[in-house]
């Protein structure tokens, strides 16, 4: 295998098992991923025990398949990069655990690389190349974060989210409303045949001057919405919607997408007003919405700033992401001995 800097990189933190290799932070050479969608769908969302679990099962095989499809032999890399933050602690466990036995079998420098950081680099992937600094919104099962990205290595996290992410939500409101897991997805296919002005649910934190994001406030309003005001009490996960029509289950649909879609594009282009940004980032599983893709690139041209997506693949977890932000700290040398634990809550160092 001729030229460039090759990374294999592993990436355990949630539900896909995946590893990738990916020359210079930029081509990928194979991106293999085993969703474990179909272990957590009776539970209606993610059961940590049996991620980790899964993810020992699968990763030889998700490792295999990514070498083959690559024809890349262990001998050809420069490095193994894995996700050692943020994340499930057993999921994480299992991937650093794995990675650092390939470093060491291997012979091969160790790279820990941060989720979220992946995911807003995780445009350079697609070949497009935004000037630093932009800014980048990451919006995902996990987590809403709003970062100031300086350059590869230095992100300044300037918003967050209060309390759910909004992928949580959907994936919460697809539960209650027996659309099965994961939600957003299948909110995006029934909200297409919506109204999304048909009722008007809160868009939360809109007035606060900071860039954080709530939306705890929505999830309780669409279950206030179809079982009665006041109903929810305790959890949500106690709580199940009667069948619904057709027309009305899809109305309910797009407004709660409109709701989620409408927070995350103002707050994003208002931080980009305010920080002087010209150019949006947007990833993570929850940029894979069709809404939301159409409404931050239509609300940010209208206010002459660009909005770049990555390839649906790209936007949900996946290992060619680690292995591209991991090309920055290779160049740099910033590599990883085998002491550093994972840590389930942001880690930037
Ligand atoms: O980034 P990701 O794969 O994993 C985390 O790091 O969380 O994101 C998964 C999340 C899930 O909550 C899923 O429902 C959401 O992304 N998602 C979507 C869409 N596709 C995936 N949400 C809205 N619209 C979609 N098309
Ligand atoms: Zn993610």
């Amino acid at each position: 295998m001729s030229g460039g800097r090759l990374i294999l990189g592993v990436e355990t933190s949630c539900d896909e098992t995946a590893v990738a290799v990916v020359r210079d932070g930029r081509q990928i050479l194979s991106s293999s991923v085993a969703s474990q969608i179909e272990t957590h769908s009776p539970y209606g969302g993610v059961v940590p025990e049996l991620a980790g679990r899964k993810h020992l099962e699968n990763l030889v095989t998700v490792l295999q398949s990514a070498l083959r499809k690559s024809a890349v032999k262990p001998s050809d890399l420069d490095a193994v990069a894995i996700t050692s933050s943020p994340g499930l602690l057993g999921a994480l466990l299992v991937g650093t655990t794995f990675a650092k036995s390939l470093s060491m079998g291997w012979s091969l420098p160790l790279i820990e690389v941060n989720h979220l950081y992946a995911h807003a680099l995780s445009i350079f992937l697609d070949n497009r190349r935004p000037r630093f600094p932009f800014l980048a919104l990451v919006a995902s099962g996990g987590h809403s974060s709003l970062f100031e990205v300086l350059s590869p290595r230095e992100l300044n996290q300037i918003g967050r989210t209060r309390d759910d992410a909004p992928g949580e939500v959907m994936d919460k409101i697809a539960k209650f409303l027996g659309l099965g897991y994961p939600g957003g997805p299948v909110i995006d296919r029934l909200a297409a045949q919506g109204d999304p002005e048909a009722i008007a649910f809160p868009r939360g934190l809109q007035r606060d001057p900071s860039f954080d994001f709530s939306f705890s406030g929505l999830k309780t309003s669409v279950v206030n919405h179809v079982l009665g005001s006041g109903a929810i009490g305790g959890r949500l996960a106690d709580h199940q919607a009667p069948p619904l029509e057709k027309t009305a289950l899809r109305d309910l649909a797009a407004s709660f997408q409109e709701a989620v879609v409408d927070s995350l594009v103002s707050k994003t282009l208002r931080a980009a007003r305010d920080r002087g940004f010209r150019t949006v980032v947007v990833s993570g599983g929850v940029a894979a919405n069709s809404r939301l893709r159409k409404k931050m690139a239509d609300q940010g041209r209208s206010e002459g700033i660009r909005a770049l997506f990555p390839s649906p693949r790209l936007c949900t977890d996946n290992a060619a992401m680690i292995a591209g932000a991991a090309y920055h700290l290779l160049k740099s040398g910033e590599f990883s001995d085998y002491s550093f634990r994972p840590s389930p809550r942001m880690k930037t160092g």
